[in-house]
């Protein structure tokens, strides 16, 4: 049997994340944000901002970092770590499957 447990979302057309931002989404019970930055490609980061529990789908996406709304710390959309001092925050895979975004939460 595997350790690994796979949490799979199923959220609906890509298209309802506008290019260059993000929006948030449940997945299982964790509060996932997934962006769509303009050079392409869908990441998806625990929403919840690890410094003071920012909405990180609110941030600016800027090429493949976010930044916090509250206090402007940055996050990297690939792997989730903090460049600027704070703690990393968990990173997902997101993927555009037949048009509709995939989101899998991996659990060990
Ligand atoms: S809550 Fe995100 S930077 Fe402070």
């Amino acid at each position: 049997m595997s350790s690994v447990d796979v949490v799979e979302g199923r959220l609906g057309p890509v298209d309802q994340i506008p290019v260059g931002e993000g929006r948030a989404f449940l997945v299982g019970d964790e509060p996932v944000a997934v962006f769509r930055p303009r050079s392409g490609g869908l990441h998806a980061l625990r929403a919840i901002c690890p410094h003071r529990g920012g909405p990180l789908a609110d941030g600016l996406v800027d090429g493949e970092v976010v930044m916090c709304p509250l206090h402007n710390h940055q996050f990297s959309l690939v792997d989730g770590s903090c460049a600027t001092g704070t703690d990393d925050v968990a990173a997902y895979s997101a993927a555009e499957e037949d048009g509709e975004l995939v989101v899998r939460l991996r659990h060990t």
